[in-house]
């Protein structure tokens, strides 16, 4: 690889312009990029003044660049960058670019050169004594599978013998070029494997035919053969069903949902009117209302009837006793618990006929009752047994 600078001065055109043709492509080409971007048609530009005059000029980067709206600069970076435009003038016939690079110069690259130096030139970048032919050395043009190879303008030529490459140079010298083959010199397609084919060698025999389904099968009991049955009409629309939607929930459809009964209700309210008529009594007197309601269950007997009004509402063990004494104990009767749990009544200050009646009651035996079989079964749901304390009882 050498430096790539613009030819003497001595062979430097006075000036470039393009024909009336690549004048017309080269408006269409750079219409092609949006405005403002026309520099990106340098390339194209380059390559058809190329085609044009056979070689890049100082006076044709400089046209270009004017076209494009560059500095020279910038046009110039390209043309000396890219190894496809030639800053000198070559061959009429022919500019051979012969690849020197690894795999092409294992195969022979280099009996290639010397074909070039002795039917050309002995040195590259110059034209021969007519100025018809010209060849330069230049890294991989990319076609190494089919090494080696050269580049004649837009074509290649592949897979070279040192024959076979006489033979090319010899055309073009004498005008023949355009009957060379370009591609590879032998028996191998593009890239495909030397030698031709070697696999696949049968000539394709399938026929590729158009799928066709096959028919429905027929109804279970028709006759062979018969005629298929015509399809079925269109179902008419249906309504969307409304199956997984939530219903609306009130109490006639949700009896969960129901309130309290009404008699419930009027019982709620019957109640809040007598506890408020309470309170109208016991704030008129200052006194607690302790008045109990006539219905009242057991446990709300009056608090002054029950263990002298210290534990309204609970039943102790004595309760026979207390209801041997004629309806309860007196309010200022004295007790006290004994060892065994009972509650011994001091009758000392009672009347006659009620501390008799107490002493009797005290003395009487207390007999619990029995309890009977379905009182048991509670406690058969546990899985537990039975303890024989419970079922003598
Ligand atoms: S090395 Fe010659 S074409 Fe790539």
């Amino acid at each position: 690889m050498v430096a790539r600078r613009l030819a003497d001065e001595s062979v430097q055109p006075a000036r470039f312009a393009f024909n009336a043709e690549n004048a017309r492509w080269a408006e269409r080409t750079m219409g092609l990029y949006p405005t403002g971007r026309q520099q990106s048609a340098v390339i194209p530009l380059l390559m058809r003044a190329q085609d044009q005059e056979g070689w890049i000029s100082r006076a044709t980067i400089e046209s270009i660049a004017d076209m494009l709206g560059m500095a020279y600069i910038r046009v110039l970076e390209v043309a000396t960058f890219y190894t496809q435009f030639q800053l000198q003038p070559v061959g009429t016939r022919a500019h051979i670019q012969v690849c020197g690079t690894t795999p092409c110069m294992l195969r022979g690259s280099e009996a290639l050169i010397e074909v070039c130096k002795s039917k050309i030139h002995p040195e590259q970048r110059h034209t021969n004594a007519d100025g018809t032919m010209s060849w330069e050395e230049v890294e991989c043009l990319g076609a190494c599978v089919n090494a080696p190879m050269v580049a004649i303008f837009h074509d290649t030529y592949e897979d070279l013998t040192t024959e076979r490459f006489e033979e090319i140079v010899d055309a073009f010298a004498a005008g023949q070029g355009a009957s060379i083959k370009a591609g590879p010199q032998i028996e191998r397609q593009h890239s495909a494997a030397e030698g031709g084919r070697t696999t696949l060698n049968e000539p394709p025999t399938a026929k590729r035919e158009k799928f066709v389904p096959p028919a429905p099968a027929a109804e279970a009991g028709a006759p062979a053969g018969a005629a298929p049955a015509a399809a079925p009409a269109p179902a008419a629309p249906q309504a969307p069903t409304t199956a997984a939607k939530p219903r609306d929930v009130n109490e006639d459809s949700a009896p969960a949902f129901k309130g309290p009964a009404p008699q419930g209700k009027v019982s709620q309210a019957k109640a809040e009117g007598e506890r408020k008529e309470f309170d109208r009594e016991a704030k008129a007197d200052g006194q607690p209302n302790r008045a109990m309601r006539p219905d009242a269950t057991g446990a709300e007997t009056d608090a002054s009837k029950i263990d002298g009004g210290k534990a309204p509402g609970k039943q102790s063990r004595s309760g026979a006793a207390d209801g041997a004494a004629g309806g309860g104990t007196q309010p200022d009767a004295q007790k006290a618990e004994s060892t065994t749990g009972t509650t011994v009544v001091d009758t000392k200050e009672l009347s006659g006929a009620d501390a008799a009646a107490v002493d009797a009651a005290a003395k009487k035996p207390v007999r619990r009752r029995k309890p009977k079989s379905e009182d048991l079964k509670p406690t058969v749901e546990h899985g537990g047994d039975i303890s024989n304390d419970d079922k003598s009882e």
